[in-house]
């Protein structure tokens, strides 16, 4: 039986014992607090044991062999895969025996088919697709590696409401049954591939905080959109398996997956009746923009701490380094956030920079050059191509070292 999540210590004790473990350390230095790790996994996992769903692990989102094994084997058996977000990256995968990968997102090339395809070779790695051109490519490549490719749908969950507004990512054109239906026909042509899964991944729900404390006022808002476009999602998905199962395009049951959702919608998606499986990722490190889901206690676990390099006015300490600005549309809530000393603050007109991020200092905090200032980066995965390892912290103490994918050399577009 599954345990639900313990409850981790107060933020402001953490954080005073995060910086004393850190004094004398060699910084910048990047660090996983695995209590709050081990909390926020047994949260995520918590709608999916409730429902019997299986659990699939974004590793975009850790991207840290090390962190991900953990979450595997601390996951009673839920996590059975995982989501990978590069061929080569999935490659790596393969290489160390993990046996069911799903490359979540399209191939770029005949070059991404042929790594599927050696993935292949050694253990089951499905491809995504929503073009003909995926189809030619993968099949190409199948044939030439003597092997079969199993491929996955990409259903396009965003919600359109009205006319051509679109509230959601731009993913696949795959929108309807009859769309899913017409690619999957053009799957079971080529004996090389296999139609194996169907994902629907409801961006809107799953990646919008609505109990964010910065521009609160949109929280409202943003309950209305996910409460409003959740039936749509669970009609379009259910509808796809249903056109698909009615078409004769369906494997047997245990041969076939339909994914949905990500940590921000797991008590959500585990309630859809044609969701097999669930993927989670960023909430388990809390990357702070992941803060701010209703309902979702998670605490943070992925920081890095900077030293005090320079104190150049009373109430102000110049750190070395720091510029770490997540992805996405552009926004001063991508750069990482100080967590001490307590109060700590970016200044506005300077933000996190390449070669220094000054902060300014609560009243009263001390500021010695060589001091640690605890941040928190925006994302939960970028920073894993930064850093070339992360130290484990646990109950009061740094302790091991691991390799994040920048380490290894996986990093992940190169
Ligand atoms: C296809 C897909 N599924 C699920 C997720 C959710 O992942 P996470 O839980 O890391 O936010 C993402 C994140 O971007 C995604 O691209």
């Amino acid at each position: 039986m599954h345990r639900g999540p313990k409850v981790v210590e107060t933020r402001d004790n953490l954080q005073a014992a995060y910086a004393a473990a850190l004094r004398g350390r060699a910084l910048p230095l990047a660090f996983v607090d695995v209590d709050a790790f081990d909390h926020n996994l047994a949260r995520l996992l918590l709608p999916a044991s409730l429902h019997n769903k299986k659990v699939r692990l974004a590793t975009k989102s850790l991207r840290c062999p090390a962190l991900i094994e953990r979450a595997v084997q601390h996951s009673a058996g839920l996590i059975h895969g995982l989501m990978t977000f590069t061929a080569r990256e999935t490659l790596h995968w393969a290489e160390r025996g993990v046996q069911d990968l799903l490359l979540g997102y399209p191939l770029g090339g005949p070059h991404d088919a042929q790594l599927l395809a050696q993935a292949n070779q050694l253990t089951h790695a499905a491809a995504m697709i929503d073009a003909a051109q995926h189809v030619a490519w993968l099949a190409a490549a199948a044939r030439a590696a003597h092997v079969k490719i199993p491929v996955w749908l990409d259903l396009d969950m965003g919600w359109r409401p009205i006319g051509r507004t679109h509230i959601g990512v731009r993913r696949s054109p795959l929108r309807t049954a009859d769309d899913v239906v017409a690619l999957a026909r053009r799957v079971a042509e080529e004996p090389s591939l296999q139609l194996r899964g169907l994902m629907g991944y409801e961006a809107h729900v799953a990646g919008l905080p609505d109990d964010g404390r910065l521009a609160a006022w949109q929280n409202p808002f943003k309950r209305w959109i996910k409460a409003r476009s959740w039936p749509d999602i669970v009609a379009r998905r259910g509808q796809a398996v249903a056109a698909l199962r009615a078409g004769g395009l369906l494997p047997p049951d245990a041969d076939w997956s339909c994914n949905g959702g990500g940590s921000g919608s797991v008590d959500r998606t585990a309630q859809d009746p044609s969701v097999t499986e669930i993927t989670i990722g960023s909430g388990i490190l809390v990357g702070h923009l992941f803060d701010g889901y209703r309902g979702l206690d998670l605490q943070p676990s992925l920081h890095f701490a900077l030293a005090v390099t320079r104190t150049p006015s009373p109430g102000i300490a110049t750190c070395g380094g720091g510029g770490w600005i997540a992805s996405g549309s552009s926004g001063s809530d991508r750069l990482p956030m100080p967590v001490w000393p307590v109060g700590s603050q970016l200044l506005g007109i300077e933000g996190a920079g390449e070669v220094q991020t000054p902060v300014v200092l609560p009243a009263g905090a001390p500021a010695q050059i060589g001091d640690p200032v605890v941040f928190r980066p925006a994302k939960s995965g970028e920073l894993a191509e930064i850093f070339s390892e992360y130290v484990l912290f646990s109950e009061g103490a740094l302790g091991a070292h691991v390799a994040t994918y920048r380490g290894l050399g996986w990093s992940a577009w190169a």
